[in-house]
């Protein structure tokens, strides 16, 4: 496996004198001198079509990243991924999230905790409140999953990820012990956010209502009193848990058809990314287009805008699932890097982030790429997505206009446009993100399995506490 620096590889030199080539290249005069490029510069993946035509790049820049793709032996890491290598090498651990969703050729132990995540749905009369406490990998995946399709749910789920009591409080409002499931999500079962939120939630349900725990470590959710536990494994990283049994609350409300097409919507761009060649894989092209924008281009944040409301929460997901896998200074063989990993990712629903921060998007000095996503949805939601792509792309080049009314233009961003907003395609748009961070994991020669920078804090908040008295 070539764990080698990327800037030591000869597409990486090759890539950096291109760039420079850009620096005076206007997507306007390219569009200009190629009307298709609209139609040239796309890739479709199932229920996927991505329009890249709007980004700084072109065919060379495409040819050169696949380039730097193979030299650093892409092919090889994709191969380990999907045959459950111990890629995972700071914490010795295989990394198999794709076996969660792998359908019948699933692993028997997964394949039997779906059953009894279903079998356990289908025992739930009586429940009117489900509260699901969990944090980061074992919170956002259920909750971006409730909330895109909550107009479907048949029991009402909260979530409470916070340690501030505040919100389970908020989460238990209007409840009853006696009609409420607490489905407690915590693969090491020591998250003090969700341990702390499960010691009030027991106490407020007073031998009432039942409890579940979804965890890696049986032992101590049995030893904390719960007697239901669904299994989660060592090999599934908690922001690629979303296919787990950590969803289990989304598909007790929304039901096992619905969850069953959210996994096979992952399991066909599993599929896509295997086979699909470098330059069409979309996948593979986010990623490319990510690196290229980071590394080359100079941006160093990137900004995710759905423009459909039952994906507000996408940016908070890809937050963790970008920033926590590929946010890393040393390699793989532990050498501090000279260059840029995972940028800031950031973002919120259009059309609402248009009356907040896209000011700084068409007028501001950061350079952000962005990616739009599109569900036809509605019209109105289409039209704006669309004009804010070429306001960014095009700007107003009139020099008339007084510099304060200018819109520079040049700005990048890709379109995601979904063939329709449900389950599979969303189980698709999210696997297709996490294969985007394998391969950036992969170009960058960074572990995206591992989040070894989330340990200080928490050892130091134990130690203040400790020193309090309170601990
Ligand atoms: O502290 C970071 C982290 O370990 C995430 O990687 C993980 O998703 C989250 O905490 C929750 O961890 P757990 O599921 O073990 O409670």
């Amino acid at each position: 496996m070539n764990t080698t620096p990327p800037d030591a590889c000869p597409a990486w030199a090759k890539l950096a004198a291109h760039a420079e080539g850009w620096c005076d290249t206007r997507l306007a005069a390219l569009f200009a001198a190629d009307p298709q490029r609209g139609a040239h510069c796309g890739a479709h993946a199932p229920g996927l079509h991505l329009d890249y035509s709007r980004q700084r790049a072109g065919a060379l820049t495409l040819r050169l990243l696949a380039q730097l793709a193979e030299e650093r032996g892409f092919a090889e890491w994709r191969r380990a991924l999907f045959d459950g290598a111990p890629i995972n090498v700071t914490e010795n651990r295989a990394v198999r999230h794709a076996a969660l969703r792998a359908g019948d050729a699933a692993p028997a132990e997964v394949r039997s905790a779906l059953a009894r995540m279903r079998a356990l749905a289908a025992q739930l009369a009586g429940v009117r409140r489900i509260v699901h406490l969990g944090t980061g990998g074992s919170d956002l995946g259920a909750r971006l999953l409730m909330d895109a399709f909550r107009g479907r749910a048949r029991i009402d789920v909260r979530f409470a990820a916070n340690i501030d009591p505040l919100d389970l409080s908020r989460a238990l409002e209007d409840a009853e012990p006696d009609s409420t499931l607490v489905v407690a999500v915590s693969k090491t079962f020591t998250t003090a956010e969700t341990l702390a939120n499960a010691r009030a939630a027991r106490a407020w349900l007073n031998g009432r209502g039942r409890m579940v725990a979804v965890t890696a470590n049986e032992a101590a959710a049995r030893a904390f009193g719960i007697d239901e536990v669904l299994p989660m494994w060592d090999w599934v990283g908690g922001r690629f848990s979303v296919w787990s049994p950590a969803s289990f609350s989304a598909l007790a409300a929304l039901g096992a058809d619905t969850f069953d097409a959210f996994l096979a919507g992952a399991r066909d761009m599993d599929r896509h990314f295997l086979d699909a060649p470098l330059e069409k894989n979309v996948p593979v092209l986010l990623a490319l287009l990510g690196v290229w924008n980071v590394n080359f281009l100079g941006a160093a944040t990137h900004c995710v805008l759905p423009y459909a409301h039952a994906l507000q929460l996408l940016p908070a997901y890809l937050q963790q699932l970008e920033m926590e896998s590929n946010g890393k200074r040393v390699d793989r063989e532990g050498r501090e890097l000279g260059y840029a990993t995972a940028p800031v990712v950031w973002g919120a629903a259009g059309t609402v982030s248009q009356h907040s921060f896209h000011q700084l998007l068409h007028q501001g000095t950061p350079q952000v790429a962005c990616d739009f996503i599109v569900a036809g949805v509605s019209a109105e939601l289409d039209a704006n997505a669309e004009a804010q792509a070429r306001a960014l792309a095009f700007g107003t080049g009139d020099p008339a206009l007084p510099a304060y009314r200018r819109y520079p233009g040049n700005r990048p961003s890709s379109t995601l446009r979904l063939e329709w907003l449900d389950a599979r395609h969303l189980g698709g748009l999210l696997a297709a993100y996490e294969h985007k961070v394998f391969t950036q994991g992969v170009l960058w020669n960074v572990n995206s399995f591992d989040q070894w920078g989330v340990e200080l804090g928490k050892q130091l908040a134990g130690e203040i506490l400790k020193n309090q008295g309170r601990a």
